[in-house]
């Protein structure tokens, strides 16, 4: 039996809509042919955008997308994606595949798609491999209003008006592929590169550092330390493998045991996160700083015969309990959290769309996002759980992970992920404060761990209506099916 109470008048703080973000990078199908087609591409699309993609993700209320990379970030030189297709320079994406980038899809593209999704620019900077003045008059390109040689550029290449910009990154991983550099020497660079980027007229960035990759604590402690006041938001990457880096595992063929591995150490988001936060709080005890989680994810081995270095994976069942499992340990430290975004959008790693020429398919971690759009801007409740076990041996995982939001029109969302891949789960929920008149529900489930979605099979995991609760004595009854995410709203 899992006994849950959440109380529906003890408020926590905003979700940011923000942790329900995206990642796109020039990696793979990713941007070309996942997202830009070009205009004379026979795919349905507007100024290039294919139609498909964009309608599919303004239905998940994509509130923010982060671009041009991931590591290609810190390779980028912007000036090369601007101007006349004919004239723009191409490129060796040297981390991604070797191929050649023609830069068809710059930041003019990048706008008019978070124009068409709705969305906010997020963009990363090149602090590894490109100057200070180059980030400098990046920025200047995108937001200056006053009259300059690079506003002027801007005009010619047919945007008059600056856009606004808010999110912007100092490098991407700048312990590794951006630079491999000591978290002290990084901490003076990116407090060197972000004095240049400048808020110019109404505009106002929030500038973020690259934080940690997953469990390392010094380099948030050495960038809180020396460069806090600098900041607006701290990065945080931590992907879940199955494996190592040697050797990853299959995204499709896993034994239980895989699957308990899996989601064991994809609960390992929830210590980071705490750990991290706790620095942060020495430094920053007002929580100023977001600690922003932009890259996350399974990471699986490529099937035999795709390209490596193009990181197409399918996604299953699986990923759909690492997606739940992942955004209400965001939705539960929203004091800290106040972005996230899942690597990546289309076509690579745990992907929401995966495209073959004209086909798409949703994927079961879409469906989760979508699950959970009512968690967006809702405010977080209290919540106490006594969960049963999920064993392996000697390894013991909580069966269900949770988290409860009331929106704007006083609805109550409990989304609830049964790790458990052979055993349903008895619910008894209690919400102290208010008397029940309605609970409806959604699920997505499947009868095999590694069911997917394929474009011959687009709907093998899908979300149906949940009806299997009842209100008893003012709790909800429900049974939750194993191997399940089930979003509740209680009226
Ligand atoms: O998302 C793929 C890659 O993972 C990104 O480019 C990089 O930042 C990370 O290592």
């Amino acid at each position: 039996m899992i006994k849950i109470k959440v109380n529906a008048h003890e408020k926590k703080g905003i979700i940011n809509k923000n942790i329900y973000g995206h990642f796109s990078e020039h990696l793979g199908r990713c941007i070309y042919e996942g997202i830009w087609v070009g205009k004379d591409s026979p795919i349905p699309n507007t100024k290039g955008m294919r139609n498909d993609v964009v309608q599919a993700l303004r239905d998940i209320k994509i509130p923010v997308l982060r671009w041009p990379g991931g590591c290609f970030a810190d390779e980028y030189h912007w000036r090369d994606g601007i101007g006349p297709d004919e004239k723009r320079p191409t490129m060796i994406n040297t981390h991604w595949g070797g191929i050649t980038e023609n830069n068809h899809f710059g930041t003019h593209e990048f706008f008019e798609l978070c124009e068409q999704l709705g969305a906010e620019p997020y963009i990363n900077g090149n602090l590894g491999s490109g100057t200070v003045q180059e980030m400098q008059q990046w920025v200047e390109y995108m937001t200056s209003d006053n009259i300059s040689p690079v506003t002027d550029q801007r005009k010619e290449n047919g945007q008059d008006k600056p856009w606004k910009l808010k999110y912007f990154g100092v490098g991407n991983e700048n312990w590794g592929c951006g630079g491999n550099m000591t978290a002290e020497y990084y901490a003076d660079e990116y407090r060197r590169y972000a004095t240049y980027v400048r808020n110019f007229g109404g505009n106002t960035i929030y500038k973020i550092a690259c934080g940690p990759s997953g469990d390392d604590y010094n380099w948030t402690e050495v960038l809180m330390k020396k460069a806090a006041n600098h900041m607006h938001g701290l990065s945080l990457h931590h992907y879940t493998l199955p494996g190592d880096w040697s050797k990853k595992g299959s995204a499709i063929d896993f034994t239980e045991a895989e699957w308990f591995t899996t989601l064991q150490k994809t609960l390992q988001m929830e210590e980071m996160i705490c750990k991290h936060s706790e620095i942060m709080d020495k430094y920053d005890p007002e929580k100023k700083v977001g600690l922003i989680v932009d890259e996350w994810g399974s990471w699986y081995d490529t099937a035999p015969g795709d390209n490596p270095g193009f990181l197409y994976q399918q996604n299953t069942v699986r990923d759909a309990l690492i997606a739940g499992i992942n955004l209400n340990i965001f939705n539960n430290h929203c004091d800290r959290v106040q972005m996230a975004n899942i690597a990546q959008v289309v076509n690579v790693l745990q992907a929401m769309i995966l495209t073959e020429g004209d086909k798409l398919v949703l994927t079961p971690t879409y469906h989760v996002f979508k699950m959970y759009t009512v968690h967006q801007d809702a405010e977080l409740l209290a919540m106490e759980m006594d969960s049963s076990e999920y064993r392996n041996e000697e390894a013991v995982l909580p069966q269900i992970s949770a988290s409860a939001s009331i929106d704007a029109e006083g609805k109550i969302h409990i989304s609830l992920c049964n790790l458990d891949a052979t055993n349903e789960a008895k619910l008894d929920l209690e919400i102290a404060g208010i008397m029940l008149k309605q609970v409806r529900g959604r699920i997505l489930t499947a009868d095999l761990m590694n069911e997917k979605n394929t474009f011959e099979e687009p709907d093998s995991v899908k979300v149906e209506d949940f009806n299997h609760t009842e209100i008893v004595d003012n709790h909800v009854h429900a049974i939750i099916p194993s191997k399940s995410v089930v979003v509740l709203t209680i009226e």
